[in-house]
């Protein structure tokens, strides 16, 4: 088995930092720039994680492509991890936005977008009523509120290691010893979140069982595959029995299909037949322009009608002055009507395919205990050899040092992975050759680490 030498691992990072500093002479000076305006020198928290010493400033992107300020290309298998999906500015959801930006782009008042984005959602996932949030986080937070108010209960579960936003209660992790603390980093938590919620295994239905058996659980919050943490499919038989379980003891499943619309035009649940009581999309839906969508089932809907009082629903908890909006419902029209097509997928597919195909070569050549999988049009490796069963298992697996390097030795080469994993995301415009230009540099990436003759292209 081929093991990576840490001190050379090191070595190499400086170099390729170094590579990266002296490339990137104006963003550089952009990030200079930014640190007396922006907190951290970055409009959002995350952007501090990049694997360089700052991140490339972006002069524009279109489909599979972007530029930086020093003019540097790269081809993005990011993709605004998930919410570019569609390619950047996808022409049909550009064309809608130009439109209906010159007719108001915020009433507070319905526009008939929104019935066709309803009628499109009910047709790809089966749910026959719709909501809609400026992100997926919101309507993570909206549809936990909602089985909140129509369960009674208080407890959500998740599965361990998931990841669904922004979502206070979701921040929780098991210990060895089984009992859940706060995660690594939570910043300022409300509460301890095991106040709030159980964590238990993904694809453990035995732990599932006992965690819902009080009877105090209003949802499953879960991802039909994980994809935070590596992708963790699940086992054969694990789906229908959580939908059973969650039936007898009275919780409510939500599906969060943010990620996991990956898998086809309509998500992993119409592409295994799932059944959810509410279900989640975001990201993606307006090929970028913020919106996310929730929907229920006939039931649900009608429990939750039940309980819904006019006179405080403006004050209630579920909502936001902006969601819904007509400028994000023409963008969503858009992009469902003409760019996340059927035919799209037919032809990303084989992308990833190649993509995974590709990295497993490498892997298999150079030795190293790697494997790579593939859900539809996302493809992650993970340092492990055998695919994880669960977030414990995928979060072993990972490597902060050696994730960064691969990264940025990428980076540096023009390709752009998803940040904080090993992920690669096919758009409707990437090529063949954006395809085999990643496994040549992946290549060359791995032969640096394991041979240490070679020097770095
Ligand atoms: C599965 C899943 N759900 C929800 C979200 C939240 O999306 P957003 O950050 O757009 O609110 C994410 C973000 O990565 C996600 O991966």
């Amino acid at each position: 088995m081929t093991t990576i030498d840490r001190s050379r691992l090191a070595s190499l990072m400086k170099r390729e930092q170094e590579r990266f500093v002296n490339e990137h002479s104006k963003s550089k000076a952009l990030f200079e720039r930014a640190g007396k305006s922006l907190l951290a020198g970055v409009p959002m928290n995350w952007m501090r994680k990049w694997a360089g010493a700052f991140p490339p400033f972006v002069r524009e992107a279109q489909g599979a492509e972007f530029f930086d300020v020093d003019g540097k290309r790269y081809i993005d298998l990011c993709l605004g991890d998930t919410g570019a999906m569609t390619g950047h500015s996808p022409f049909a959801t550009v064309k809608a936005v130009e439109e209906q930006m010159r007719r108001g782009i915020t009433l507070m008042l319905p526009s008939e977008d929104a019935i066709f984005v309803g009628e499109e959602l009910q047709k790809r996932f089966g749910l026959p009523y719709w909501q809609f949030a400026l992100t997926a986080t919101d309507a993570n937070r909206f549809s936990i509120r909602r089985a909140r108010q129509i369960t009674g209960r208080s407890k959500i579960l998740v599965f361990n290691w998931c990841y669904h936003g922004t979502v206070d209660e979701t921040f929780i992790t098991l210990q060895a010893d089984g009992k859940a603390r706060a995660r690594r980093g939570n910043i300022g938590p409300p509460v301890d979140p095991s106040v709030t919620t159980k964590v238990v295994e993904f694809n453990d239905l035995p732990a599932l069982e006992r965690a819902l058996a009080p009877g105090d659980v209003a949802c499953v919050l879960a991802e039909p595959a994980m994809t935070n943490v590596g992708i963790v499919h699940p086992q054969p038989g694990f789906h229908k029995a959580m939908r059973e379980m969650t039936r007898k003891f009275g919780t409510l499943l939500i599906i969060d299909e943010t990620h996991t619309i990956c898998a086809g035009p309509g998500g992993y649940t119409q592409a295994e037949n799932l059944d959810p009581d509410i279900l989640v999309f975001g990201k993606p839906i307006g090929g970028g322009v913020p919106g996310a969508a929730y929907g229920f089932t006939d039931e649900t809907a009608k429990r939750i009608a039940a309980k819904d009082n006019l006179e405080d629903c403006d004050v209630g908890g579920i909502g936001g002055t902006l969601a819904g909006n007509a400028l994000s419902l023409a963008a969503m029209r858009a992009t469902l009507t003409s760019v996340l097509t059927k035919d799209a997928f037919d032809r990303m597919i084989p992308m990833a395919e190649r993509w995974t195909s590709g990295v497993q070569q490498v892997i298999a050549a150079s030795g190293v205990p790697w494997h790579v999988t593939r859900l539809g049009i996302r493809a992650e490796y993970l340092f492990s050899s055998k695919l994880p069963k669960n977030g414990t298992e995928a979060h072993d697996a990972m490597d902060f040092e050696l994730e960064r390097f691969l990264h940025l030795y990428c980076m540096n080469r023009g390709i752009l992975l998803t940040p904080f994993h090993n992920m690669a995301l096919m758009s409707p415009s990437t090529a063949k050759e954006d395809i085999d230009q990643h496994s040549r540099v992946f290549r060359d990436a791995v032969k640096v680490l394991t041979q240490p003759t070679v020097a770095p292209a």
